[in-house]
């Protein structure tokens, strides 16, 4: 009997954990979507955009970042799908010349763990 109570304890506190937004170490997209939220603190890409969950993300020169996950289309011309997001984080005009985000310098494993942190926001 006691036995079953540990297991269910355990199992409740695995669900705990799983039922989290934005605080899991890995992301089924690949990248640590909690080392994302970082670097888009540390890039100030909240300077530019409103972003869920970062504090003073409150910019208003690129769009608002909420429900980057179920969003079908990226700055109005590329799929939303994770490769595509790393790309255009990585390098905004290579992905679509001459929109208006600079280039933030950021490396494939930074783009990759911001892209896991985005794609938390439903
Ligand atoms: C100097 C301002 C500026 C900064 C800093 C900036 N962005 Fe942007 N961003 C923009 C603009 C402007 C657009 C709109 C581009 C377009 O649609 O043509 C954009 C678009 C985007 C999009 C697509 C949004 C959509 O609605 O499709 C994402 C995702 C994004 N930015 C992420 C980031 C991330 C992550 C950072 C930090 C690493 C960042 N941006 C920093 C200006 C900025």
């Amino acid at each position: 009997m006691i036995a079953i109570l540990l297991l269910l304890a355990a199992a409740l506190v695995l669900a705990g954990c799983d039922s989290r937004q934005g605080t899991a170490e890995t992301s089924p997209v690949g990248g640590n979507p909690r080392h994302g939220a970082d670097l888009i603190v540390k890039s100030n890409c909240g300077l530019c955009h409103e972003i869920p969950g970062i504090a003073g993300a409150e910019g208003h020169v690129g769009p608002s970042l909420d429900h980057m996950a179920i969003r079908t289309i990226i700055a109005g011309f590329l799929p939303n799908t994770p490769e595509n997001m790393r790309a255009w984080i990585r390098n905004p005009q290579a992905a679509v010349p001459g929109n208006a985000m600079p280039n933030m310098e950021l490396k494939d494993d930074e783009a990759e763990d911001i892209t896991a942190y985005l794609y938390t926001l439903r």
